[in-house]
């Protein structure tokens, strides 16, 4: 089995925060073999906790068109979330939650060590660099996001919008623009 397999093996029986208690299924998330893009979104919708698979609703439809106009494909990706048991009623993940499913994030991040990640929304970019730092300042660069423990490793890091924010403020909003531009330039970071 590989490390991949084994990590999401591993998480299905997670309890160790109170989304276990109202989740359908823990969704571990989705990595092509030889992935060298890691997507990170905020956590399960409904389609997804039923589905048991990421990004597969209305944001989902969206980020693949968007990675399809990038060229990009699920196949050559990662994708991720910065808490695997969908949160009552969609709410954001609560701190705590963040901070007692983050070890599974990390571990997935290095069992693919990807040559790119990108975080997407609010809650992922908080996992990256911390809370207090602003989408719009972050996003259209290339960050070194350095996980705890394991200084040694750096990854190129992108930040950009959710595809929510993307479907809220329609196809001509800054976020969806922002969004389109950052999943080129993650593209383009790959190493080749
Ligand atoms: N939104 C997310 O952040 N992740 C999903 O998997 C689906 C919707």
């Amino acid at each position: 089995m590989t490390g991949w397999a084994a990590l999401a093996e591993e998480m299905v029986g997670c309890t160790a925060c109170g989304l276990a208690a109202t989740r359908t299924q823990v969704v571990p998330g989705v990595a092509a073999p030889e992935a060298r893009i890691v997507l990170i979104g905020e956590a399960p919708g409904r389609a997804e906790d039923e589905g048991g698979l990421p990004f597969v609703g209305r944001s989902g439809r969206l980020l693949d068109e968007l990675l399809d106009a990038a060229g990009l494909h699920r196949d050559q990706l990662a994708i991720v979330n910065t808490v695997k048991c969908r949160p009552p009623a969609n709410r954001t993940p609560k701190r705590i939650e963040a901070a007692t499913c983050r070890p599974w994030l990390d571990r997935q991040v290095r069992v693919i060590d990807p040559d790119v990640v990108v975080t997407l929304g609010g809650s992922a970019l908080a996992w990256a660099l911390g809370t207090g730092r602003r989408l719009r300042d972050a996003r259209g660069q290339v960050h070194r996001l350095r996980l705890p423990g394991s200084e040694e490793r750096s990854y190129q890091m992108v930040a950009t919008y959710h595809p929510a924010a993307a479907l809220r403020f329609g196809p001509a909003g800054e976020p969806r623009q922002a969004l389109a531009a950052d999943l080129q330039l993650a593209a383009g970071l790959v190493a080749r």
